[in-house]
């Protein structure tokens, strides 16, 4: 067992996915509520109205958490519920509402680790141009700044943007997401002004919350060659510019990665380099699968392929590859040279729920033990990894799969909205208990872990 013992266990949510309460006290539109309503954009036309209803069963949720015994849990702030015009006047009671959710975590010694930015742009903002507009920066900033002093006196841990290479890639390149918009120039706009606006709020969390612990949360993934074609090849080098290093290569070392450099340099002025590049406490990663690249005619130049036949493939189709995620890990560690969390890591799967009332997902439960697996032999191999934190702990809306995809340990019933924790998280839970206590039998007698450290 090679889980150090301040080991973070936690699981992770976004409110887009989970909150619901699309219109209750002030929230207004983003992005993704105005994309939905157009045909076609997620499956059987499904939306995120109510989700999981997680903005009035929060409470119920917290208590889930508790019974896991989880050390944390990972979720994110609804700008449009905060600031329904995306900047100016704030909204008390979507304030409240992370108070209370915040409060009920604190009393259940679950440490909140907050995320700013999980794709929900306020249409507001969009209408200003959104991410294109370099403004956003400085608009940005003043949301992390609110944030920053209503929750800062009781959360430390704070990342600024989830997956942008995701949202850029997505909702600017390739016309999937919301907004989508599928141009050049639009996607490389975004790509610079979320690295702007990434580290204006690092300055900010930094000079407002006294102890936090920032960073920021990428998605990597191995980019393989689909052929042995040299256009294929030129293609995943390509893409892995875009979905790997676009954003945390400038964060760390004020550059853009070298196929982009040419593309970006239009839009940096004197000095965003060293603004982009501020210091963080650790890097985020999310990883699920690897990717297999084609050469393609999209804007990009590269294309998703179908892994080879022999690689095992999840519900929703991602190759599962836990030495991806092992070598993912590895690499990380040498070239960013920060702690790393792992902020996402699970799979969708086939589940259903027995005459019992019974949901027994063995393919989950195979995923999360082979990639735990995959963790350890990369701690065991000297990547400095302090937690993991399992996508997700509910089904929920899982953007253009709307709800068919299920990657939550914890069955949501969409009809009732009802929780049934599933075998999985009963095995999260057991496997977090035995680590927990395996960690405390290792200390030396009589030492509290901290103290141990100190
Ligand atoms: C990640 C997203 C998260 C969820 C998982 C399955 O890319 O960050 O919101 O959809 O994939």
């Amino acid at each position: 067992m090679t889980t150090p013992p301040r080991f973070v266990w936690g699981a992770s949510t976004s409110a887009f996915q989970t909150e619901g309460a699309a219109h209750d006290d002030g929230r207004t539109d983003s992005i993704w509520d105005v994309f939905l309503r157009a045909p076609g954009r997620a499956s059987h036309g499904d939306t995120a109205e109510v989700a999981c209803d997680h903005y009035h069963r929060y409470a119920e949720d917290v208590a889930l958490m508790r019974t896991l015994g989880l050390d944390a849990y990972r979720f994110s702030i609804a700008w449009p519920r905060v600031l329904p015009d995306g900047r100016g006047a704030a909204n008390e009671a979507g304030l409240a509402f992370y108070d209370r959710l915040i409060d009920a975590l604190l009393a259940a010694e679950i440490e909140p680790w907050l995320c700013l930015y999980h794709w929900d742009l306020p249409q507001a903002l969009e209408a200003l141009g959104g991410w294109q507009n370099r403004d956003i920066a400085g608009w940005f900033a003043d949301y992390a700044a609110l944030v920053a002093r209503r929750y800062g006196d009781r959360v430390k841990r704070f990342a600024t943007f989830n997956e942008p290479c995701v949202f850029t890639l997505f909702g600017y390149g390739l016309g999937w997401h919301a907004p989508g918009i599928a141009d050049t120039a639009a996607l490389h706009k975004a790509i610079h002004h979320v690295n702007l606006s990434h580290g204006r709020a690092v300055d900010v969390l930094r000079r407002d919350v006294a102890g936090a612990s920032i960073g920021a949360i990428h998605n990597r993934q191995p980019c393989i060659a689909a052929s042995d074609s040299p256009d294929d090849a030129a293609a995943a080098l390509r893409l892995a510019a875009y979905w790997n290093d676009a954003f945390p290569v400038p964060q760390a070392f004020a550059r853009y990665p070298s196929p982009l450099q040419d593309a970006m340099s239009p839009y940096i002025a004197p000095g965003d380099m060293a603004d982009i590049a501020r210091p963080v406490d650790w890097f985020g990663l999310n990883h699920y699968s690897p990717h297999y690249v084609k050469a393609d005619g999209n804007l990009i130049g590269a294309g998703f392929s179908a892994p080879p036949a022999d690689v095992p493939r999840s519900a929703i189709g991602w190759p599962v590859v836990p030495g991806a995620f092992r070598d993912t890990l590895l690499d990380i560690d040498s070239r960013f040279r920060l702690p790393i969390y792992v902020l996402e890591n699970g799979t969708a799967a086939e589940d259903s729920i027995d005459a019992s009332g019974h949901i027994q997902d063995d393919d989950r439960i195979r995923y999360l033990k082979a990639y735990a697996a995959a963790m350890e032999q990369a701690i065991a191999a000297g990547a400095d990894v302090r937690g993991y934190f399992v996508w997700s702990l509910l089904d929920n809306f899982e953007w253009g799969a709307g709800y068919s995809q299920r990657f939550g340990i914890v069955y949501v019933d969409h009809a009732t909205r009802r929780r049934i924790p599933k075998a999985s998280a009963r095995w999260y839970a057991e496997m977090i208990a035995a680590r927990r206590a395996l960690a405390h039998a290792t200390l030396p007698h009589g030492l509290t872990e901290r103290a141990a450290e100190e």
